[in-house]
């Protein structure tokens, strides 16, 4: 039986596009996309992959928490055995991670713990930072701050474009995470069981 995904969006979608290029099939589904905003161009790239998309926007919920147990609920409903969030730029409440314990994962545009947040990029570059990278990881209740799976940095040349950088980032998350969910649909991503924010990675370390 397929592993089955649930990705939540809140816009261009250009993650959850890679994802559906590089692993939507036979082992690895795609079941259903959710996003938090009406007109995220995320959502054309689903129904075009002919993929169900649900829009779950705060404003049509009385708050967060009725609008994460629907949404909660809609992945139940699909049987979702991982929850990636692909540039979904809203926090989830502490009842929804804890449904899905263990089995949400992140993209961050910063090698974490630098630049959690929001306008991480710009964060890095006002910083005045000389390596940047991309971190996914499991997702806890903090911001952006669950135990790290794969990670991947690169040298920022002296002229900071930032559109450059964005794509450049852009490029590495296209690979990272669909790589970081085709280990997770393995079995492949182990905790040392002496510390549990260390994650061994079939890709890392065997
Ligand atoms: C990505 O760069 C992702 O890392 C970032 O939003 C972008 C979404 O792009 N996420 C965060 O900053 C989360 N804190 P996309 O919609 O084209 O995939």
């Amino acid at each position: 039986m397929a592993f089955r995904v649930g990705v939540l969006i809140s816009g261009e979608g250009t993650n959850l596009q890679a994802i559906l290029d590089t692993l939507h099939g036979d082992a690895i589904e795609v079941v259903g996309v959710a996003s938090s905003r009406h007109r995220a161009r995320g959502l054309d790239r689903a129904r075009q992959a002919g993929i169900e998309a649900e829009v779950f926007d705060l404003g049509d919920h009385s708050d967060r928490d009725a609008r994460d147990a629907a949404l909660g609920n809609w992945l139940a409903d699909r049987q979702a055995d991982l929850v990636v969030l692909a540039g979904f730029m809203e926090i989830l409440s502490g009842p929804f991670i804890h449904r899905f314990e263990g089995r949400i994962v992140n993209v961050h545009p910063s090698l974490l713990p630098a630049f959690p947040g929001v306008r991480a990029i710009e964060q890095a570059l006002d910083y005045g930072v000389q390596v940047m990278g991309v971190t996914v990881h499991f997702v806890d209740e903090g911001v952006d701050s669950g135990p790290v799976i794969l990670q991947e940095c690169f040298e920022l040349p002296y002229a900071r474009d930032i559109e450059a950088i964005e794509e450049q980032v852009h490029r590495i998350e296209h690979r990272l995470l669909p790589r970081a969910v085709s280990l997770i649909a393995a079995g492949s991503v182990r905790f040392d069981p002496d510390n549990p924010r260390l994650a061994r990675t079939g890709g890392r370390d065997g």
